[in-house]
């Protein structure tokens, strides 16, 4: 069974339910999914994965998160090779062009990403959590 990692920080919960319903589409499609907070796994077990979806708000000033998910991002990007990876994330207001520097940023390191990211506005509706199980159904495929 392919083994796939769901990652993730959230601040008051919305990135959570993106990570599971996330999860759940790719349970659906038969995968071996580990659902983890940032705080909950480190960057040698992460890399155990061939398949990783990162989730992280838009935070600061459309960055990400600061304290915990930026340091661990930054240690295990440059050591993701031919993973497939996927990113999402909640975010407040304008356009969510935190993940428009992040997908560039991935893009810039050449990583095989699921494109384009999933970015949704605050909490998610009940359609938009559909969006974000579909999104965990191709996301298994790719
Ligand atoms: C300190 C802080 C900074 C934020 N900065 C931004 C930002 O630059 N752009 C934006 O769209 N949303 C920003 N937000 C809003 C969050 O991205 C939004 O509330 C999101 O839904 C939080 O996701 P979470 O529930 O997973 O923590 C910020 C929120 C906080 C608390």
């Amino acid at each position: 069974m392919e083994k796939v990692l769901v990652v993730y920080w959230t601040g008051t919960g919305n990135t959570e339910m993106m990570a599971e319903k996330i999860a759940e589409g790719l349970v659906l499609e038969g995968l071996d999914v580990t659902l983890r907070q940032v705080d909950e796994i480190d960057v040698d077990e992460a890399l155990t994965y061939e398949k990783i979806a990162f989730g992280c708000p838009s935070m600061g000033l459309e960055i990400l998160e600061e304290d915990e998910f930026e340091p661990f991002f930054e240690e295990i990007e440059n050591q993701l090779d031919s993973r497939k990876i996927a990113l999402f994330g909640s975010y407040g207001w304008g356009d969510g062009e935190w993940m428009d520097a992040w997908i560039e940023r991935v893009q810039d390191l050449n990583l095989n990403l699921f494109e384009p990211g999933l970015k949704i506005n605050s909490t998610p509706s009940p359609e938009e959590e559909e969006d974000c199980l579909q999104f965990g159904r191709e996301f298994a495929k790719y």
